[in-house]
């Protein structure tokens, strides 16, 4: 089940990992129709961008899975990722009962070998960042918890720090698309999500400072209706 994959400004990434097409899963009604094999090495496959139709080349890893990835970016012999990352999925049915977390696979395009990395243990998913740095070194990385407190993340990736906006128990964001404030890639702007209210079944467009995600949002607009549960959004200036 390939959901999304990286992109540097060299290389594609497809990440091949152990949740597969199941045939009886999808004759029997049972959800999702993939399952999680523990007789499937999980990989993760390298395409020069400049070679589209040449060889991909695996490099293997521990068993996981992903969704999302947040960015990607070159270095040096190395290409750095940063994914949301489930020990195991869907190994009984396809609810979630694990959570993901951010984590960096460095991959050594020398030896052939992946350094595997977790870099907090917070839930993490819906990861985004400044669209204008995709493929590129983005510093900052955005993701959210969506669990019964709710919260979204912002992650330092050069100084290994974060901070949080927590929006408490009973509301749950979804995926925060970043808003530029300027010109500047990777500069200030701000983080838009919808969220979840248990207590009105409603939900509210939360805007907040992505350089000051501690503080109080910059606006909060109340919505009269619930807006589901989604799944990815983008924020387009009006010129
Ligand atoms: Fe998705």
């Amino acid at each position: 089940m390939h959901h999304d994959f990286n992109l540097t400004a060299t290389h594609v990434v497809f990440m091949d990992l152990p949740v597969v097409f199941d045939l009886e899963t999808a004759k029997s009604g049972g959800g999702m129709p993939f399952r999680w094999r523990d007789d499937y090495q999980a990989r993760l496959g390298v395409l020069r961008r400049d070679d589209p139709h040449g060889a991909i080349r695996w490099f293997p890893i521990d068993p996981c899975y992903a969704f999302h990835t947040l960015n990607a970016h070159d270095e040096p012999g190395r290409i750095v990722l940063h994914v949301s990352r489930y020990p195991s999925l869907w190994r009984q049915d396809s609810h979630l009962p694990e959570h993901a977390s951010l984590w960096r696979w460095t991959i050594d395009l020398a030896t052939g070998t992946v350094a595997e990395e977790q870099l907090d243990d917070r839930d993490a998913e819906f990861p985004r960042i400044d669209d204008r740095l995709a493929g590129l070194d983005s510093r900052f990385g955005h993701a959210t918890v969506a669990g019964d407190s709710g919260a979204l993340l912002r992650y330092d990736l050069h100084t290994g720090t974060g901070t949080a906006h927590e929006f408490g128990p009973g509301r749950i964001p979804a995926e925060a698309a970043f808003a530029p404030a300027d010109d500047r890639p990777g500069g200030d702007g701000y983080l838009m999500t919808y969220v979840y209210n248990a207590d009105t079944d409603r939900s509210d467009l939360v805007i907040v400072d992505a350089s000051e995600l501690a503080a109080p949002p910059v606006a909060t607009i109340h919505l009269p209706a619930r807006v589901p549960y989604g799944f990815h959004g983008n924020w387009l200036a009006d010129k």
